[in-house]
């Protein structure tokens, strides 16, 4: 057993930078070639030692149930051909991993969307993977990188990137002591500042490690001038009391949330995959 045994997909936004492809489908299945985003996601928490995949959807969202289930028409269609090839990786998800669902009926925000994910989590530390953030590393995946920092400092743990001063409005920025090498105790974090109020240009990423506390805490944070409920927000609390981690973590992170993103993604795993 890992250390982090649950992973949390808040998966129940709708994507409308991608409309119309996502009116009817959910973007987390939009593909990177030809494997959906969430299953990339997935991937990346299996590869952390991760088994229970805890995914919070939404109106719209069965094909994600249905894509981490068995397709009987399409296995005896392809039973014996060599089309099977394409289905090892999803079975074997589906050999490993348990999922279970839970609907967000209101968009308010992911600190609402995380905190609707807590009668899958219950009481134990769990993992975030906000699928439209598509990771990619050369050696340990990201969140396996997030698991072993989470072994030594048993706390909240969000990774950070760097950005151009420009986009800081879309993120939520930490401030911090960097305690080891792109190992930063936070003390300060907000949710898409002006440029002018950001504390640094260091990002949340979404990938994140969090004490069950923070459900508690999420449900006594104000929500903010959106109506909306930000784990920045709650987070916030913790990182005053020294609870918090920011990692600068090893890989490459698309932002598959904007077109420019995905398309990148796109054309990067193209060019990893070609023989
Ligand atoms: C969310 C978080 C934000 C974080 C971002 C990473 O924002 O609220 O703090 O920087 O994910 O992708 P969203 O992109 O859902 O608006």
């Amino acid at each position: 057993m890992s250390i982090i045994n649950k992973c949390l997909f808040p998966a129940a936004g709708y994507g409308t930078r991608f409309l119309p492809a996502t009116k009817a489908m959910p973007k987390e299945m939009l593909p990177i070639v030809t494997k959906p985003l969430i299953q990339y996601g997935v991937e990346e928490a299996m590869e952390a030692g991760i088994t229970s995949m805890a995914i919070v959807t939404g109106r719209g969202k069965r094909a994600l149930e249905d894509h981490f289930d068995i397709s009987w028409e399409l296995e005896h269609q392809i039973s014996g051909t060599d089309k099977e090839a394409l289905l090892v990786d999803i079975r074997r998800i589906m050999a490993e991993c348990t999922f279970s669902y839970t609907r967000q009926h209101q968009m308010k925000g992911l600190g609402h969307a995380i905190l609707t994910g807590e009668t899958l989590i219950g009481d134990e530390a769990f993992a975030v993977i906000l699928a439209d953030d598509y990771c990619v590393a050369e050696g340990d995946g990201v969140l396996t990188q997030m698991v072993s920092l989470y072994q030594q400092y048993r706390c909240n743990i969000v990774a950070i990137e760097e950005v151009s001063a420009d986009v800081v409005q879309h993120y939520g920025i930490i401030d911090g002591d960097e305690e080891a090498d792109g190992i930063y105790r936070l003390r300060n974090m907000v949710e898409k500042p002006a440029p002018e109020d950001a504390p640094s240009n260091l990002a949340i990423i979404g990938r994140y490690i969090l004490t069950p506390d923070i459900f508690e805490i999420i449900r006594h944070t104000p929500a903010d001038k959106n109506g909306e409920m930000q784990i920045t927000d709650a987070l916030l609390t913790q990182a005053k009391q020294g609870k918090v981690i920011g990692y600068k973590f090893k890989g490459r992170r698309f932002d598959c949330g904007s077109v420019k993103g995905y398309i990148e993604a796109t054309n990067y795993t193209y060019a990893q995959q070609k023989p």
